[in-house]
């Protein structure tokens, strides 16, 4: 399986599809969420799709006139759409993060769990980034940042200090390489926590993804149309506060704008006040959905 799509109806829902209406996936991986909003569109609706790992290709619908894929990343969406005149579109759907197929491919470098794995860990494999060129070039201090910000580690200095040690000796190059550089900072027990900041931090950093988040936000104002539905999947809490913040008040420090007259000026409507997360049955028959958070808002 490349991907099982999570909280699929809740997505769909959160679209508010209209059949003539047009949509988008950013990223569309597996395809699941694209196929089952294609069943919803009639003959006159459309669906553009993301998605820059060239591997997410084989998952294609077959000849269908309503679909297009863009094979880049969406950070340019707006260009993309406004070049293929689809501005303003009904609804946006982003399922962040990786894929299955990603995380359980040993040689994408994703997964803690394959030694021999090179630490590749680019999700579009043009880009020159990759986790190993991070990790042999990086400055001490630049590490330290990544591990800090990205991965949330407090022991941050000590585990760039354990690279810089360990690279002067050897290339970083596999999952081994990097757990030998950071073995004396591991837990002995129940380690899984520490090496899933540690490689969320790197994959963070190799694919931009805040970076490229907040750019798609910004640009998710600029092409949807009025009722517009703006609906965000993310997986750790560095996205979802960004997605929180932006949806409550248009900017991602949180803090609310108002005009001349006090009134609150904000260019999205939350749909619901928390984030919605999977179902106990879904959480039960995909335990991968289990960091998922779902946000929806509409464009005023
Ligand atoms: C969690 S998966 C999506 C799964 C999909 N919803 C499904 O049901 O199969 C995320 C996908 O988005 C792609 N992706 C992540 N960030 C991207 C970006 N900035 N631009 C384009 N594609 C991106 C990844 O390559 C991956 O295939």
């Amino acid at each position: 399986m490349y991907h099982n799509p999570v909280m699929l109806n809740e997505c769909l829902k959160g679209l508010n599809i209209k059949p003539d209406g047009t949509f988008v996936d950013i990223t569309f991986g597996g395809g699941g969420h694209s196929k089952a909003i294609l069943k919803l569109l009639d003959k006159r609706g459309k669906l553009i799709a993301f998605d820059q790992d060239e591997d997410a290709q084989k998952n294609l619908p077959a000849d269908d006139e309503r679909f297009v894929f863009i094979d880049q990343n969406f950070e340019f969406i707006q260009n993309h759409l406004a070049y293929q005149n689809l501005i303003p579109v009904d609804g946006l759907l982003a399922d962040l993060g990786v894929s299955s197929h990603q995380f359980d491919t040993d040689e994408r470098g994703f997964s803690y769990r394959f030694d021999d794995a090179e630490l590749d860990m680019r999700m579009d494999k043009s880009n020159s980034l990759s986790a190993t060129s991070l990790l042999n070039n990086y400055t001490e201090e630049q590490l330290a940042d990544v591990f800090y910000q990205y991965g949330e580690l407090h022991n941050s200095r000590t585990l760039a200090k354990q690279i810089i040690n360990s690279r002067t000796q050897k290339k970083i190059e596999t999952v081994a390489d990097l757990k030998k550089a950071l073995e004396k900072s591991a837990p002995k027990f129940k380690d899984y926590k520490f090496w899933s900041q540690v490689f969320q931090a790197l994959r963070i950093e190799v694919n931009r993804e805040l970076e490229v988040l907040k750019s798609l936000l910004m640009q998710s104002k600029e092409v949807l149309n009025t009722n517009g539905r703006l609906v965000i999947m993310s997986y750790h809490s560095l996205e979802d506060r960004l997605v929180k913040n932006f949806i409550n008040t248009g900017n991602f420090n949180g803090e609310l704008e108002k005009d001349f007259y006090g009134n609150i000026i904000r260019p999205f409507n939350p749909i619901s006040k928390k984030a919605i997360t999977p179902s106990k049955d879904e959480l039960e028959k995909n335990p991968r959905s289990r960091s998922a958070k779902l946000r929806i808002a509409e464009r005023v």
